[in-house]
């Protein structure tokens, strides 16, 4: 008896047909569906109402959602799973569908020409047709900027946990996060280390959602805003630096130079953590990083996302004397440089 496995074209099939799956949600998110669905279970003819959906496809697009696992449905009723409930409502501020509502407005279409890119090495987003790329057609509309900040908060939010967990924060005093955001991994690394002050150092428009952020969280007294733009101005000092989610966007030379004004604002002894989707050192396993790194060819002109052991070298070469990798959560793992 052959103990082979059977080879089925299930995989092969899943693969190639993957984005029925990512539009049917980003769908679903985009029509509000799970935000309807959060003040009580629905039918589909009152969903429909709502939605405004034709009869033709209204059933089987709430089915798909079920067999997807993003809805429950008993007696004729639809409802949230937890998760979706709690991620998915946009009256939450556990929201993370901002991430994914622009994700379906953008990127959907820009993956469209992946292939472009990846003969031409160049981006495939607004930048194409002469636009201005990620950070601009983000930053130029409010609610959007709002929406990604939000959403970036709730994506580092396991990490940013961890981080706070693992780092030995005991040790030091001060943190600066450079392009911090909303606040989400400051505002967990206070709340769990009550000595530690701290800022965040981010491009001018951040500022007012940083700080609000900040006060709903009762930390004003302890994390302030310093605005400011990495590629003109120094990093500002502090015992701790920490960049998440920063280096991929940037070259290698642009990744260099933010890592050497880490070092530069930092006293001996003092640590960069850095942390995003690291690709695994044998690049084979943590596929959500080395899909991000595709991200970064669609979305800027240089960026790409990196293994530790990469980053380890480029951060001996900017003088740090000692470094190591640590997982953190899911796809998330962090470098953390000694000077
Ligand atoms: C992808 S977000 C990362 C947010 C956060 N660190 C995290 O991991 O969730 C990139 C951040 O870098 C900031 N940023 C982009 N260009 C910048 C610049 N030139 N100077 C300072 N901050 C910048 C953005 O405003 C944004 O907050």
């Amino acid at each position: 008896m052959s103990t082979k496995m059977a080879v089925t074209p299930d995989k092969i099939m899943q693969l190639g047909l993957g984005f029925w799956t990512a539009k049917t949600f980003l769908s679903a998110v985009e029509l509000g569906l799970f935000t309807e669905l959060a003040n009580g279970p629905l039918t589909e003819d009152e969903l429909r109402r709502r939605l405004q959906l034709h009869p033709r496809s209204a059933r089987d697009f709430l089915d798909a959602l079920v067999a997807l696992g993003v809805l429950e449905r008993e007696n004729d009723l639809y409802r949230n799973t937890p998760d979706a409930d709690l991620f998915l409502d946009r009256n939450k501020l556990s929201y993370l569908g901002g991430m994914l509502e622009m994700a379906n407005e953008r990127l959907y279409g820009f993956w469209g020409s992946l292939t472009e890119g990846l003969r031409t090495g160049l981006p495939q987003n607004e930048i194409k047709t002469g636009g201005g790329g990620l950070f601009e057609s983000i930053y130029g509309d409010p609610d959007r900027l709002r929406l990604f900040l939000r959403g970036m908060t709730g994506l580092s939010m396991g990490a940013s946990k961890a981080i706070a967990e693992k780092f030995p924060w005991a040790d030091y005093k001060t943190v600066v996060d450079v392009g911090g955001a909303q606040g989400g991994l400051l505002v967990q690394v206070c709340l769990a280390h009550p000595h530690i002050t701290g800022a965040n150092f981010d491009l001018s428009v951040v500022g007012p959602i940083f700080e609000e952020y900040v006060a709903q969280n009762g930390l004003s007294d302890r994390l302030k805003f310093i605005e400011g733009n990495f590629f003109e101005q120094s990093i500002p000092g502090a015992d701790v630096i920490t960049m998440g989610h920063i280096l991929h966007d940037w070259n290698l030379a642009e990744k260099q130079m933010l890592l050497a004004k880490a070092y530069d604002a930092l006293p001996d002894g003092g640590a960069l953590i850095v942390f995003e989707a690291l690709i695994d050192d044998e690049r084979r396993q943590n596929a959500f990083g080395l899909l991000m790194s595709l991200n970064m060819l669609i979305e800027t002109p240089g960026g790409f996302d990196y293994t530790g052991k990469d980053c380890s070298q480029w951060m001996r070469e900017a003088g740090f004397r000692e470094t190591r990798v640590e997982h953190l959560i899911g796809p998330d793992s962090m470098v953390v440089g000694i000077k």
